[in-house]
């Protein structure tokens, strides 16, 4: 059974070996292989996540940490920043544990939806999101806050184009 957990101090390391091992499915597709060979989020921003208590472990059946996503309130919405599995964890049902934590926390918070930014076209990103209940937001007209996230990540070179903010309306 698939035990979720806050993050803590403690756990910074295996965060941050988790984050770069849960990368290697890029390898799978050879245009986005180099984000094999991406850095980690920082340690100052994972304590932030820790400061709101919006950082959550999953362990594996020995107790080890091994996934974890990052979220983070924006006005009534809770953002997720990061959802990473250790490779050889994947596909084993922990992201999918960890994102219903995400919705379940929102929903106790009586926030009203939950958002991110994903590759449309990758297996494990958008359309995972899209069975969990989240929508792409068209570009036209979205929130500001979104669109930016978005412009920051392809100043930093994701391909724009793969890329969409996607949304779950909690009622
Ligand atoms: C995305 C990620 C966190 C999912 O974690 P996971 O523990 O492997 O996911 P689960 O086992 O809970 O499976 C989640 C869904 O993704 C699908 N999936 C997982 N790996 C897949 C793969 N290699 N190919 C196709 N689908 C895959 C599963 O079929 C499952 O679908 P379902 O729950 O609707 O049936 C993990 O694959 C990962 O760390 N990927 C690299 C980093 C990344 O892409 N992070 C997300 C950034 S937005």
């Amino acid at each position: 059974m698939t035990t979720i957990r806050q993050s803590d101090e403690a756990l910074l390391p295996a965060l941050r070996a988790i984050e770069q091992s849960a990368a290697q499915a890029f390898l799978q597709i050879p245009e986005l292989a180099w984000l094999a060979q991406g850095d980690p989020m920082s340690a100052r921003r994972h304590r932030e996540f820790m400061r709101l208590g919006t950082e959550w472990v999953a362990l594996d059946d020995a107790g080890h940490a091994a996934g974890f996503l990052s979220a983070e309130p924006a006005g009534s919405a809770l953002h997720i920043w990061e959802l990473s599995v250790q490779h050889s964890h994947q596909g084993q049902g922990l992201g999918r544990a960890l994102m219903q934590h995400a919705i379940g926390h929102a929903r106790a918070r009586q926030l009203s939806s939950l958002t991110l930014t994903t590759f449309r076209d990758v297996p494990w990103n958008a359309p995972f999101y899209a069975r969990l209940g989240f929508e792409v937001l068209p570009e036209h007209g979205m929130e500001t806050r979104l669109a930016s996230i978005l412009q920051d990540e392809a100043a930093h070179g994701l391909p724009a184009a793969q890329r969409c903010a996607m949304r779950l309306a909690l009622r």
